[in-house]
C-alpha cells in the first residue's frame, strides 16, 4: 500500500490509473479506524479496480467548542488495517496542504443541513461539503463509500455530487454494528463501561419505534414520546434531537410510513456526542 501526503502526487497517481483503463473507488475517512471504515473500503474493493482512502481530521467540519484536538488518532495502528484489507493507497495530507492561507471558497447545500446535525453544529456539513469536494477533485474517483450512520451527511454528498455534475457514483453502506447493536464510531473509545451501557439507549430507542411501528402506531407524536422516554431512563444521557423524517427531503413528517427514517443524536456524559439511526419499518 502505497501512502501519498501530497494532493498532487494523489492526483497524478490517479490520473496514471485512468489513463491505464482503471476504475477508482474512494472511501474518505477521518481516521481510527472500526470495523464500519473497513467494511466501507471492501465495499469499494468489490467495485472498483483500485482504492484509495483518505485519512484527513478535517478542521473546518467541527465547531469551536467540538473534540478537534482529542479526535482520537493513530496513523500507524490505521495504515496497518488499511493495507491488511488491500487498500491500494492511503492519502494523508497535511492540513496546511489541504487549507491554503489564501483559499476563499467553500461549498454549501442549501436546506438539507437546515435541521438534524445541521441545526445542531452550525457550519458542519459546508465543512463536510467543502473537504469531500476538494477530496474529488484531488482524487478524481469514479465511485465513493458513504455509511449510512451519517444519514444526513450521505443526503447533502449525494445531492452536492448531483448539483455540481461531479460524476462521482455515491454509494451508501449499511450502518455497522457491534453485536449488542451500538452502531460503530471512533467516538465510542471515549465511552468508560457505565457510559458505554448508557450509549445502548440509541439503538435500543430505534428497535422500539421499529416494534411500535409493527404493532400499527404512526403517530410521531406518540413514537417521539416514548423514544424520549426510553433514552431518558438510560443515565447521563441528553438529548440533542429525535426526529422522524422523510429519508430523501431530511424534512420532518407527522405519521410513519416506509419512507421515514428515525434518527437520534444523544450527548452520553458530558462529553461525548453519539448519532444513530434507521428505517421505522425495516425489513
Ligand atoms: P468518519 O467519521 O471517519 O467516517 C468515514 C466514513 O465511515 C463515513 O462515510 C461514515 O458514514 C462511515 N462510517 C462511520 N461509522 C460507520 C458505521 N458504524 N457503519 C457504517 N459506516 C460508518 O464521516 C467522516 O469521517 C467525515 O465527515 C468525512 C466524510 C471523511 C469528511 O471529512
Amino acid at each position: 500500500m502505497k501512502i501519498i501526503r501530497q494532493p498532487a502526487e494523489m492526483t497524478a497517481w490517479s490520473k496514471h490509473r485512468s489513463r491505464e483503463g482503471q476504475s477508482i473507488g474512494f472511501v474518505p475517512t477521518m481516521g481510527f479506524f472500526h470495523e464500519g471504515h473497513l467494511a466501507l473500503m471492501r465495499m469499494a474493493e468489490q467495485q472498483a479496480d483500485r482504492v484509495v482512502v483518505s485519512l484527513f481530521v478535517n478542521p473546518s467540519q467541527f465547531g469551536p467548542n467540538e473534540d478537534l484536538s482529542a479526535y482520537p488518532r493513530d496513523f500507524e495502528r490505521d495504515s496497518q488495517m488499511a493495507r491488511d484489507v488491500g487498500v491500494d493507497v492511503l492519502f494523508a495530507p497535511e492540513s496546511g496542504d489541504m487549507y491554503p492561507p489564501e483559499s476563499k471558497t467553500t461549498v454549501t447545500v442549501a436546506d438539507l443541513t437546515d435541521n438534524l446535525c445541521g441545526a445542531d453544529r452550525p457550519g458542519h456539513f459546508t465543512g463536510v461539503a467543502t473537504v469531500v469536494s476538494k477530496l474529488f477533485n484531488i482524487v478524481r474517483p469514479d465511485l465513493a463509500v458513504f455509511g449510512q450512520k451519517d444519514f444526513q451527511q450521505l443526503a447533502v454528498i449525494r445531492r452536492m455530487t448531483r448539483d455540481l455534475n461531479m460524476g462521482v457514483d455515491i454509494i451508501g453502506h449499511p450502518i455497522v454494528r457491534e453485536k449488542d447493536g451500538l452502531a460503530m464510531s471512533s467516538r465510542n473509545t471515549y465511552l468508560d463501561a457505565p457510559l458505554r451501557r448508557s450509549a445502548l439507549s440509541l439503538s435500543g430507542a430505534i428497535q422500539q419505534v421499529c416494534t411500535l411501528a409493527v404493532e400499527g402506531e404512526r403517530s410521531v407524536q406518540r413514537l417521539n414520546a416514548a423514544v424520549e422516554a426510553f433514552i431518558t431512563s438510560f443515565p447521563e444521557t441528553g438529548i440533542d434531537y429525535i426526529s422522524f423524517i422523510n429519508k430523501d427531503s431530511l424534512q420532518q413528517v407527522t405519521t410513519v410510513d416506509r419512507d421515514t427514517v428515525v434518527a437520534l443524536a444523544v450527548k452520553i456524559g458530558n462529553r461525548v456526542r453519539l448519532i444513530d439511526n434507521g428505517f421505522v419499518f425495516q425489513d
